[in-house]
């Protein structure tokens, strides 16, 4: 949420901020801005409501910003509305300061109140510009920066990662986070801070991450890390994997679908390292053989398609380890009491590492004795590096603001590890097991198989993109797919969507089933197609449309009831949402299209949600 790019180097500075604020769009895009320092001492700030490209405009219509050492931003607003004032930079009432902010700093009232007594004029509706004349106010006092920086960080509370300009050191950049992601990254022609590594992989894959209270001090030549004491850090140099055109569209006309269609080779970078010699293999738990040891319940904890996952994951580890699994959503997790302690295993699931409620989720888990799992997606993620154990899905960067390969990927690894846990202790027989090692080999090519029937998907989605209302109805973990398909669909189509339980409807929400509605039936769930196939007819006899979702051994009997039938090949039921979320994606993606939406950027949405 926001996206955060600075630089101190040997080059122009506009040009790679501009570059890194494009790779970082998809953290927010409601507004953004640069500001340079002049080798001279000068601020020169720049910055727009709209899409980057109005800033690009904007800059290439005045005389350039000139100057090697600049900050930028790309905002998703929390306070004050998105318009040029409230974009950053925010500059200090005397324009020798410039911050960009990541975050919500919750005191921000108090403080501009007590700065307002003190005659200080505020320009904007932000709780960042708090930051940036509180700053100010400290520096005048004390005219030492990094004394003043302290301060401020001893008086705000929140989260924030921050980059800081001051036209009285125009050779430095300075960089502070807490509770919200900002790495350093070293460079040929300079050194970089960013809010994410994607807006850093063209110009260098070696990168430091900060650690919360960690204050950094960038040059073109050197980079500084100190605690929150001031002492000088050693901090470790991290090698990203990850290359350039991994964040690059590739010819597609969107990430999204980019994304759909790299989903065979992402489930197999997930799934093949952890195959050997016919078993489940995962070396991040050779240590923690005993992992089990004591566990009386699991929480799966997540938010939003991760949530997701997180329901398939309770069907399935339930019925694999005999013990009750629970699927929270984080936002909720730490405020209703969860049955937390040594004898409870918190899962949490994140693709970028750095969702908020996530990360209070595990720490509130780790404060009250809770061993930590996650399956993360982003290397050297907060939550990666905070949590006791972590599973990566290896995916590649994941642009597109829908997730789509970071779910599949998590899914699979979830239920790998559910079936790893049983085998462990014994509660998997040899038979089912080596059925699902011999389908997992496999299931990158069934995910291939699936995405061939794209004129399908798109022919359908031609025929009902104008419906404005549709349904999603699943049994067990069809529910739970259910819920990810009509997430996808509301939230880049922006048609109103529900999931239900397929028993459930029949208690009230039939009642909106009318001639013409659209209704997803996902009967993919070997146990309940049958059951299905009943509520299919129930919704049917009321006028519904419906396009249904099962596999090839029950597209007859779905088949004959629906408008039009997407279909799956069957594999071992625990691993049939992996391949039974792809239609639903492709559905929501061509309906989205169709509408002629953005589909990478939906409005009011933004990659990682780093605020509460
Ligand atoms: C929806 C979507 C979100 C994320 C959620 C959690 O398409 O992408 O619902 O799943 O915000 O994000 P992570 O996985 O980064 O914690």
């Amino acid at each position: 949420m926001c996206g955060i790019i600075g630089f101190a180097g040997n080059t122009e500075a506009v040009p790679i901020l501009l570059d890194g604020l494009e790779r970082l769009e998809y953290r927010g895009y409601d507004s953004a801005g640069v500001a340079v320092a002049s080798p001279e001492g000068r601020l020169q700030v720049k910055k727009c409501k709209g899409r980057l490209g109005v800033l690009r405009e904007a800059l290439a219509a005045q005389k350039p910003l000139t100057g090697q050492v600049g900050i930028g931003h790309t905002r998703w607003a929390t306070h004050g509305e998105p318009n040029d004032v409230n974009a950053h930079p925010h500059v200090s009432q005397s324009g020798k300061l410039a911050v960009v902010h990541n975050g919500i700093i919750e005191n921000y009232m108090e403080i501009k109140q007590s700065l307002l007594h003190k005659g200080v004029v505020f320009a904007s509706d932000t709780d960042t510009e708090v930051i940036v004349q509180l700053l100010e106010y400290y520096y005048k006092k004390s005219s030492n920066l990094m004394d003043a920086v302290y301060e401020v960080l001893n008086r705000i509370k929140g989260a924030y990662a921050m980059g800081i300009l001051c036209s009285d050191f125009p050779e430095q950049l300075i960089a502070v986070r807490k509770d919200a992601p900002l790495l350093i990254g070293y460079g040929a022609d300079g050194n970089y801070i960013a809010s994410d590594v994607t807006a850093l992989l063209a110009h260098t894959r070696t990168v430091t991450y900060m650690e919360d209270d960690e204050v950094a001090v960038v040059t073109a030549d050197h980079v500084q890390i100190l605690g929150r004491d001031g002492c000088f850090l050693e901090k470790e140099k991290h090698q990203i994997q990850w290359d350039v055109s991994a964040a690059e569209k590739g010819g597609y006309a969107h990430f999204m679908l980019k994304e759909i269609m790299e989903q065979p080779e992402a489930v197999r970078r997930t799934i093949q390292p952890r195959l050997a010699d016919g078993e489940i293999v995962f070396e991040e738990l050779e240590d923690e053989r005993d992992l089990m040891k004591g566990i009386s319940r699991i929480y799966l904890v997540a938010c939003g398609s991760a949530y997701h996952v997180g329901m398939i994951g309770k069907y399935a580890l339930e019925r694999l380890l005999g013990i009750p699994v629970e699927a929270c959503l984080a936002s909720e997790f730490r405020y209703s009491g969860p049955l937390l302690g040594e004898s409870a295993l918190v899962i949490v699931i994140s693709q970028s590492g750095e969702t908020l409620d996530s990360m209070a989720a595990l720490r509130e888990a780790k404060r009250r004795g809770s061993k930590v799992l996650s399956i993360v997606n982003v290397m050297g993620s907060s939550i990666a590096r905070e949590s006791d154990h972590v599973l990566y899905t290896w995916a590649g960067p994941e642009i597109a603001v829908a997730t789509t390969k970071a779910y599949t990927t998590q899914t699979v690894l979830l239920l790998m590890l559910g079936v790893y846990l049983a085998r462990r202790l014994d509660r998997i027989g040899n038979g089912e097991y080596q059925e699902i090692v011999r389908e997992l080999h496999g299931l990158h090519e069934r995910i291939g198989m699936v995405l061939k029937n794209l004129e399908l998907y798109q022919k359908t989605a031609a025929r009902y993109f104008n419906h404005d209302s549709v349904f999603y109805i699943g049994r067990n973990q069809d529910y739970a797919l259910g819920m990810e398909g009509s997430l996808k669909l509301k939230e880049i189509s922006y048609i109103h969507s529900e999931s239900y339980a397929a028993g459930e409807l029949k208690h009230g929400t039939i009642s909106l089933i009318e001639p013409g509605t659209l209704v997803v039936a996902l009967a993919v769930y070997e146990p309940l197609v049958e059951k299905m196939r009943s509520n299919i007819v129930e919704v049917r006899s009321r006028g519904a449309e419906v396009v249904a979702v099962t596999t090839e051994e029950n597209r007859d009997m779905i088949g004959s009831q629906a408008s039009e039938v997407f279909v799956i090949p069957k594999v071992h039921t625990l691993l049939q949402p992996v391949l039974g979320v792809v239609p639903l994606q492709l559905f929501a993606y061509y309906i989205a299209l169709n509408r002629g939406c953005d589909i990478d950027k939906p409005r009011n949405l933004a990659k990682s949600v780093t605020v509460e």
